[in-house]
């Protein structure tokens, strides 16, 4: 599935304010990729795809789960939003895309991966700074993705985690694994 295909197929399926989202999503991956020098077309096909599933009702997303096989754990059960990017993966793989970086990418933007490789980061950071998101610190990080890309990282995870504790919700046992992962490497 190209790149044109891919949006046709979201025009129908998302809410526009999550088109515009997923669109800035590919745009800020794809100009990362050209710096980093990772595959170009991937991340803003990955980009555009990570939140296929988003706006599933979690019902739906519990029921998919349920049938493909992927582990449900209780955190997850509390928060079923969290398999929009595994659930995003299977149905991205239905519309037709097979490339495994970017099924990985798709699979990962929510909580990371220890081993997450380059484009996973890609998707992940663009995820957090693309332009129509709008926190406190979002303009630091994205002129931080400029100058060190691993520095954005960690700073945009710390962000991430950090908003979690405030709200006094559970770390994900991945989400934490991922963070340990990104200092030490
Ligand atoms: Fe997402
Ligand atoms: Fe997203």
């Amino acid at each position: 599935m190209d790149e044109h295909n891919i949006k046709k197929q979201l025009k129908q399926v998302l809410s526009p304010a999550l088109y515009a989202h997923c669109a800035g999503v590919s745009s800020t991956a794809g100009v990362l990729a050209t710096s980093l020098g990772c595959d170009v077309s991937k991340a803003r096909v990955a980009g555009w795809l990570h939140d296929c599933a988003r706006e599933w009702p979690s019902a739906k997303l519990l029921h998919h789960a349920q049938t493909n096989s992927i582990e449900v754990d209780a955190i997850t059960l509390r928060s079923p939003v969290i398999l929009h990017a595994p659930i995003g993966a299977l149905l991205a793989q239905q519309w037709g895309v097979t490339d495994t970086d970017i099924l990985a990418a798709i699979r990962t933007h929510t909580l990371g991966t220890p081993d997450m490789t380059l484009l996973a980061q890609i998707i992940y950071l663009a995820d957090k700074i693309e332009p129509n998101r709008q926190y406190p610190c979002v303009d630091e990080l994205r002129q931080l993705a400029k100058l060190d890309f691993h520095q954005a990282l960690i700073q945009t995870t710390a962000h991430t985690i950090s908003f979690i504790l405030h709200k006094q919700q559970a770390i994900h046992p991945v989400s934490l694994s991922y963070w340990n992962w990104l200092i030490n490497k």
